[in-house]
């Protein structure tokens, strides 16, 4: 290959001092550019998506109202009421989410009846940015009109937007109004006020930047978004994670319930709301809001290949011991025709069922769906039973989907041996790997694929991240996570899509960490983990490389022979399009080391760091 670049990355803790570069010895790393190996997959390194720590609700998902359709089980939870309001369920504009207020006068000229939604922790508002706040809104008796005040009120109690809203139709309308906030504020409110001597009922009150990623208006924080874009994934995972199992199958995700109005997706209890007792979130259930069209149309936007994690009628298996908890055996169908309506949602022409709901929702060509994943971490025979009717299925009718199954909830034990050899016997394309672990266990893993069995299925390593006991995202952990990739990547013939989790995390809010992206109201701060990511996603090449250490074996830990530590690990990888070699070494001590860049490349060479 006549290649005339090559570009190093190098995650390394570097320390140049003159006398211990004097005493160290340089490290040898030679590049076989005469073998080219494996191709690289597209889907190499990828995202996953789960509502956890606030990432939909909150966080990604622009939508700065808490609790906006008023059907929490309080239905004014996030809601502060004064003067004369009530609750009702009669004659819901939106059957699906039936509970609506109304707003009556208070009964005395000076006093006011009203509602103020406290956000998710707060309401992030930005001077100058427009904020648009919508309602659904009718008049009470005889159509007498009326007026809402709808109001941004700071942290302070200040109003720093307002505008006044003429509720006229006895018919559900829905009205819109544009304000401007006077200052910023990560801790706004929204304050809606009667002001009229008649009264309304209000329903799916909502408020969003304008500013959205694309300019959607059921759409997503730019900053977040953009964060994730500049990662170009291979592929995106969704919705997760134990929330596509539910702790009880009545709450699982299901994907037709997040399709169709916005208005009328039926909320969903969130489970990381009670899953740790120290960390409770009584308020986060799930909106759906972002959901499966908008996981798809993200994907797109993202030029990810998008992949979508269906329930296989277990519930999730840690909360649930007794049989009965999940669908039995003969009771799949339902299970397996959501599957298979998915396909025909994502993929269908616009004559079929649900390629036209995908039309009517504002995309007529199909979203190319060519992965699914069936169950989380499942294990067991109740698993294996449950997942041959699937791949049959799904086989018959959509042979070209790539089917993923599940090797349980760790990356080895019991259950791991057990579902790896029901994997390969139910021909599945991929197995599921999840390992959350400590950064022993990631840098000895840096050989794990080395010795794995060549005959499939692939690997998928869907959820990992290095953790270090009590503490959150650091330096070390990213550098360990760096490490470990470069096994992946030198084994691509068998490793084909990564995926690092959780993805996103509210700093007030969180439940699970490490994440790879922090954020606030108004802020995001990516991780040092993200910065691994995103180097290998943007760096992935087509073609595995050789690059050898002085033994002539892969650089899975080369030990400074000044202190015995193994701490350098490397691969490399063909970026043929780009006629480029990309090296990535990772120096995981502080044992001052040279790192001179492999003794046979040609002559040019630019070296991009972390932050480069
Ligand atoms: O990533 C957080 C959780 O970890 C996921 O929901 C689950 O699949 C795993 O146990």
């Amino acid at each position: 290959m006549n290649t005339n670049t090559l570009r190093a990355i190098t995650l390394a803790v570097l320390f140049f001092t003159a006398t211990a570069l004097a005493a160290a010895q340089p490290v040898e790393l030679r590049l076989d550019a005469r073998k080219p190996g494996a191709p690289v997959q597209p889907t190499m390194y990828g995202l996953f998506f789960e509502d956890i720590n606030h990432a939909a609700d909150g966080g990604l998902y622009a939508e700065l109202v808490k609790n906006r359709s008023f059907d929490f089980p309080q239905p004014l939870a996030g809601w502060a009421a004064f003067g004369n309001v009530s609750v009702t369920r009669e004659r819901p504009p939106f059957p699906r989410n039936p509970a609506h207020v109304i707003l009556a006068p208070a009964g005395h000229p000076h006093k006011y009846t009203g509602i103020e939604n406290e956000g998710f922790t707060g309401i992030g508002l930005r001077v100058d940015d427009d904020y648009r706040l919508t309602l659904w809104a009718k008049t009470l008796e005889n159509n007498a009109p009326a007026t809402l005040r709808v109001e941004l009120v700071s942290a302070a109690g200040d109003i720093i937007g307002r505008q006044d809203i003429a509720i006229t139709a006895d018919a559900w309308t829905k009205y819109t109004a544009i304000i401007r906030p006077a200052i910023t504020d990560p801790r706004g409110r929204l304050r809606l006020t009667l002001a009229s001597p008649a009264g309304v009922a209000i329903d799916h009150v909502s408020l969003f930047p304008v500013d959205t990623y694309k300019g959607r208006e059921n759409g997503l924080r730019r900053d977040l978004a953009e964060l994730l874009a500049a990662t170009r994934p291979g592929i995106l995972r969704f919705p997760g994670g134990c929330i596509v199992e539910g702790a009880d199958l009545a709450t699982r995700y299901n994907w037709k319930n997040s399709v169709g109005d916005v208005e009328n997706r039926p909320l969903n209890e969130n489970r990381w709301h009670y899953t740790f007792p120290h960390r409770l979130f009584p308020h986060y259930f799930q909106s759906l809001g972002l959901g499966f069209y908008e996981f798809f149309l993200l994907a797109e936007d993202i030029g990810a290949e998008p992949l979508p994690v269906v329930s296989c009628g277990l519930a999730c298996q840690f909360q649930n011991d007794d049989p009965a908890a999940h669908a039995p055996l003969d009771a799949l169908d339902e299970y397996i025709q959501d599957l298979l309506d998915l396909v025909e949602f994502a993929n269908g022409d616009t004559t079929t069922t649900w390629g036209a709901l995908r039309a009517r929702m504002g995309h007529p060509t199909p979203f190319k769906l060519k992965h699914v994943a069936i169950g989380n971490e499942q294990w067991g025979d109740e698993y294996v039973l449950r997942l041959a009717p699937f791949v049959a299925a799904l086989r018959a009718r959509h042979p070209d989907v790539k089917i993923i199954g599940s090797s349980g909830p760790s990356a080895d034990g019991a259950y791991f041996d057990h579902l790896w050899p029901e994997m390969r016997r139910l021909r599945v394309d991929l197995v599921d790997e999840h390992y959350y672990k400590d950064p022993d266990w990631f840098l000895s893993s840096a050989t794990r694929y080395d010795a794995y069995d060549r005959r499939g299925p692939a690997v998928f390593a869907g959820e990992y991240a290095c953790h270090l006991p009590g503490q959150p995202n650091n330096f070390r952990a990213a550098l360990c996570e760096a490490a470990f990739m470069t096994g992946l990547e030198r084994n691509a013939d068998i490793v084909h899509m990564a995926t690092y989790a959780p993805l996103l995390a509210h700093v007030d809010a969180w439940q699970w960490r490490p994440d790879m992206i922090w954020f606030d109201n108004l802020r995001a701060a990516p991780s040092p983990s993200y910065h691994v990511q995103r180097l290998y996603s943007i760096n992935k090449g087509t073609r595995v490389v050789p690059l050898l250490a002085p033994d002539g074996k892969p650089a899975t830990g080369v030990a400074n022979p000044a202190t015995g530590t193994a701490n350098i690990y490397a691969s490399a990888v063909l970026d043929e399009p780009a006629r480029a070699y990309i090296v990535k070494i990772v120096h995981t001590s502080a044992d001052a080391r040279p790192l001179p860049l492999p003794s046979n490349l040609p002559n040019r060479v630019r070296s991009r760091h972390p932050t480069g």
